[in-house]
């Protein structure tokens, strides 16, 4: 009897659908789509110290080793959601490169806004009606003093799923946020791609990398601002008013007394007074 093979069809999503919708001048213009991989950071940092170009792009369909923040697994089943990995090799300084994270987070927040209001939680996660639909870690090597590259990765959960338990109250899904739309892997890549592009050659061209008309921008779509938060700062917890961040990326936490402290993102992270956000 003659067996039929059944491969997946995923010919909605794939390197020719996100090429075709792409709108920027030059990011992603190199593009390599991987049905499977272990990680698209990984995969963009092999790729950086074999000459790959600035503004490479590597999307996955599924990522067998997704890496999240603070050496967490970030999974990553196949079908459904957008991972994706932004090579970037900038001439400016290795503290400038944290900043970039934030302007990631500030794209992906415009492009989810076309199908749900959603807002950012510092420094990087975007929320919906407080849950987590995306993540982005960032990771840089040098040479000598200076940036060799910055890898840009990004996971956004899109279809329906199923979190593990940990997760279940802390993180959700565009499809079980805006049921009625069917949300496009590929314009969702583009979209963010599109705005990053513009935001990113802004900051590249910025005196000393601040973020002066970005601040402004970055803190009317951020979630805690005026809220009360805790900074797990490992020399001692402390909790305080989220006031937005400044030029230089860091969340000001202004305490009881009125003091004002600078947290810088490597260092702490933030959490609600009642939970997550
Ligand atoms: C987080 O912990 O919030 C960050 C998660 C980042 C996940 C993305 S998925 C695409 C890219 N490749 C990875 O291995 N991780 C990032």
């Amino acid at each position: 009897m003659h067996m039929q093979n059944i491969h997946f069809d995923n010919t909605e999503y794939g390197e020719r659908q996100i090429a075709g919708q792409l709108q920027t001048a030059w990011m992603g213009r190199d593009l390599h789509f991987y049905e499977s991989i272990d990680s698209t950071n990984a995969r963009a940092q092999l790729m950086a110290t074999e000459g790959a170009s600035d503004g490479t792009l590597i999307v996955a369909d599924k990522q067998t080793a997704g890496r999240g923040r603070r050496g967490r697994n970030w999974i990553s089943p196949a079908g459904t959601n957008v991972y994706f990995t932004l090579l970037l090799k900038p001439a400016f300084s290795p503290q400038a490169a944290s900043k970039l994270t934030l302007l990631m987070a500030y794209a992906v927040k415009c492009a989810v806004d076309k199908y749900v209001s959603c807002a950012i939680k510092w420094p990087n996660d975007i929320v919906v009606n407080g849950q987590k639909v995306c993540g982005i870690l960032t990771e840089l090597r040098l040479e000598g003093t200076a940036i060799h590259h910055v890898a840009i990765g990004v996971g956004i959960n899109v279809g329906k799923q199923e979190f593990a338990q940990e997760l279940a109250d802390k993180a959700t899904c565009l499809a079980d946020v805006c049921p009625d739309e069917s949300i496009s892997r590929s314009g969702l890549i583009a979209d963010i791609l599109k705005v990053f592009e513009a935001e990113y050659e802004a900051f590249a061209a910025a005196d000393e990398q601040k973020l002066k008309g970005f601040r402004d921008k970055y803190n009317a779509c951020l979630v805690n601002k005026g809220r009360e938060v805790c900074v797990l700062d490992p020399k001692g917890e402390y909790c305080g008013i989220a006031r937005g961040i400044n030029e230089d990326g860091e969340l000001l936490v202004e305490l009881s007394d009125g003091m004002v402290n600078a947290v810088y993102a490597g260092e702490v992270s933030v959490r609600g007074i009642y939970g997550y956000v």
